[in-house]
């Protein structure tokens, strides 16, 4: 069976006392949820949570005994060390405990101009150091608008992420955010996200075989909240959520995160 992952990308928000808060509470709901849903069979699913640079050593250290919670990196550098004043190598997000990195954020890709090569480079780093890329990809509304969302889709992940042989995608995790939906309230329909998560594991058993395909976690991103986001994680093929604004409310939060305990 595949990971279900609810994951929190808190982008560049949150002063450290707010970050503080946000934890704790957060924190409190995991504990006092856990043994009501062990003794009924259940588990959380796994909650990664992506602060910012300064914050993820705390986030580390207040998590380090929970099993089923990680810490990530919102982003990493493609190289593996030197004179680049200001960037971050995957290397020392690894040592500092956290195990993610999102790659290919639809942030990055436009306002950093990532392109599909630089991205590629970034996998491997996180790969090289051991760390889980958590792959983002996703169409502009005028792509969606002349049906090119999935030949979009198709080519970001074929040039940033299939460069990898099948043991190290096996590693990897899947985003799919319609840029369109991203912080803007307008949420993929659950048809329409189902399409596309099916669409995305068929282009993995197509390039690589059916069992990978079972295997690897596909997400949704993009408007994502308390409210939708069990009608979205009833698909078969969406696995859970990479949410941004939500996961800054940790009531919102953790009720996505239940709702995909919900999914059975
Ligand atoms: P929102 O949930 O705020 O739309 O952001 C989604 C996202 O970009 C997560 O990476």
């Amino acid at each position: 069976m595949r990971k279900k992952i609810v994951a929190g990308n808190w982008k560049m928000n949150l002063g450290l006392e707010e970050a503080k808060a946000l934890v704790s509470e957060l924190k409190v709901k995991i504990d006092h949820q856990k043994d009501s849903l062990q003794s009924h069979g259940q588990k959380l699913p796994e909650v990664v949570l992506f602060p910012a640079f300064p914050y993820i050593t705390r986030v580390v250290d207040i998590f380090t005994t929970y099993e089923g919670v990680s810490v990530g990196a919102q982003n990493c550098h493609h190289e593996e060390e030197g004179a680049f004043t200001g960037e971050v190598a995957a290397r020392m997000i690894k040592t500092v405990g956290a195990s993610h990195v999102i790659i290919g954020h639809s942030e990055r890709r436009s306002q950093f101009r990532e392109d599909d090569q630089l991205l590629a480079a970034k996998t491997k780093q996180a790969l090289k150091n051991g760390l889980t890329p958590v792959f983002c990809c996703g169409e502009v509304l005028p792509d969606r608008e002349n049906n090119q969302h999935f030949q979009v889709v198709a080519d970001q992940l074929q040039k940033g992420l299939f460069w990898m042989d099948d043991q190290q995608l096996a590693h990897a995790v899947i985003a799919y955010e319609p840029v369109w939906a991203i912080g803007t309230g307008k949420t993929a329909s659950p048809g329409q996200a189902q399409e596309m998560h099916a669409y995305i594991r068929k282009l993995i058993a197509d390039s690589y075989n059916q069992e990978l395909a079972d295997k690897m976690s596909i997400l949704y991103g993009g408007s994502c909240n308390a409210k939708n986001a069990a009608d979205l994680f009833s698909n078969p093929d969406v696995d859970g959520g990479l949410i941004g604004g939500a996961s800054l409310k940790p009531a919102d939060f953790f009720e996505i995160i239940l709702a995909l305990v919900n999914k059975g």
